[in-house]
């Protein structure tokens, strides 16, 4: 990278929230995670995003830094996730209006625009942030980032994708401010390039920082590939280290599933195509990365710089070795079914997500993950550990 940082490979574990934290505190079995994915060769492993705020979260689950009270275990985290020369990055993140009513009476978004149909049952309508409200949000990502070099960890990302608030701030459909934040593509960045200006001045020019970003949230009047395009142009230029591509929100979850137009199967790799020979700065192109043929076209090709990889590395957590050694057999994603249709229907999105977190709880505890289609497992699983409010829809973050 630009700032001297090299990467001993080019796997790029993407961010999944863990959903092991007790009231936000990492624990043990972040540490143990974190250790099997180090020792499994990636390059790269980003955390599951962090937040910023305990009064404002995703999941139960998340992991909350705002302060120093957990730094012996984050050490400990950072310790398990460097080992065998691995990068271990923490994705620091607000959901904005994405938090759901057991959690959020009223959350804060850029402007007062709440979900509609189905969604709209799970999230409350946010209330529109002030300017002071949007200065202490600034100050508490770089905060957490300044938190987060001081416990071993070696990099940041700042998730900007998925309509989480940096995304809200983004959107035209999210954003409907008439002051310095809102309007004009330059000022609905704003808010982002602050973040970003915040924690470079407080981490170094040498510390890495990277942004998830979306190519596109697939709406209409949403933030679109040009948006895109220009946001990373502007970060690029303001100094940022890497930019993971992804795409969707809960609206059009296409973060998990892509488009269906690809050739390659990784779901964002024709935008990527469309702005390598526009930007410099390294772009890492996450979902959809099955076959090692698609890994392999995509870095020869020179489309992304790492793949950027996430369910499969729950089911394989030593993929990266598994490659290396010749042994690897591809990944296919179990499609989860209760065997009841209307059940799948209706609780579908919400197994996805915890068939994975109970996974990634496996490896905590040192045991193999199990791949099976039956999804009343993770149906249970996700009720013992969130209750009933773990029946929602959700999506992959
Ligand atoms: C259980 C789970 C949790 C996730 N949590 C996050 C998250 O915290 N931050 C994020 O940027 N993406 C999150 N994602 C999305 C992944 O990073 C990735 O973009 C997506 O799974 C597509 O990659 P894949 O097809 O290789 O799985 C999550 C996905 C899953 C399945």
């Amino acid at each position: 990278m630009s700032n001297g940082t090299t990467i001993k490979n080019r796997f790029f574990k993407s961010a999944m929230n863990e959903n092991l934290a007790k009231n936000g505190h990492p624990n043990e079995h972040h540490i143990k995670l974190y250790q099997a994915w180090a020792k499994g060769g990636a390059g790269l492993l980003l955390t599951g995003n962090v937040m910023v705020d305990r009064h404002a979260l995703g999941e139960p689950g998340n992991v909350v830094v705002e302060d120093e009270r957990d730094i012996d275990t984050l050490k400990k985290w950072a310790e398990a996730g460097t080992a065998n020369d691995t990068q271990l990055w923490m994705q620091i993140n607000h959901p904005g209006k994405q938090s759901p009513r057991t959690l959020s009476k009223e959350p804060v978004a850029p402007s007062a625009v709440g979900f509609e149909g189905v969604y709209g049952r799970v999230f409350n309508t946010p209330k529109a942030l002030t300017k002071d409200g949007i200065t202490q949000i600034v100050q508490r990502f770089v905060n957490t980032a300044v938190i987060a070099k001081k416990a071993g960890f070696t990099g940041v990302e700042i998730h900007g994708a998925h309509g989480y608030l940096i995304d809200q701030f983004l959107s035209p459909l999210d954003n409907q401010r008439t002051d310095e934040y809102g309007g004009s593509l330059d000022n609905r960045m704003r808010f982002l390039i602050e973040i970003y200006q915040g924690m470079r001045e407080a981490l170094g020019e040498s510390f890495p920082i990277g942004l998830k970003i979306n190519s596109s949230d697939f709406q209409t009047g949403g933030f679109t590939e040009e948006d895109s395009l220009q946001v990373i142009k502007t970060m690029e230029k303001l100094g940022i280290n890497l930019i993971e591509i992804s795409g969707g929100n809960y609206t059009s979850p296409k973060m998990s599933t892509g488009t269906s137009t690809n050739s390659n199967d990784a779901f964002f790799i024709n935008y990527a195509k469309k702005i390598k020979d526009l930007v410099n700065v390294p772009i890492v192109v996450t979902g959809g990365f099955r076959t090692e043929s698609s890994m392999e076209d995509a870095i020869e090709d020179g489309d992304t710089s790492m793949v950027g990889i996430g369910r499969p590395f729950v089911l394989m957590p030593d993929l990266p070795n598994q490659i290396a050694r010749g042994t690897y057999a591809t990944v296919n994603l179990p499609w989860l079914t209760t065997g009841i249709k209307p059940l799948d229907s209706a609780v579908g999105p919400a197994i996805g997500n915890s068939y994975y977190e109970q996974q990634m709880d496996r490896i905590a505890e040192g045991k193999r993950p199990v791949v099976s289609r039956n999804a009343w497992s993770p149906l249970f699983y996700s009720i013992k550990v969130q209750g009933i409010a773990a029946l929602s829809p959700k999506r992959a973050k």
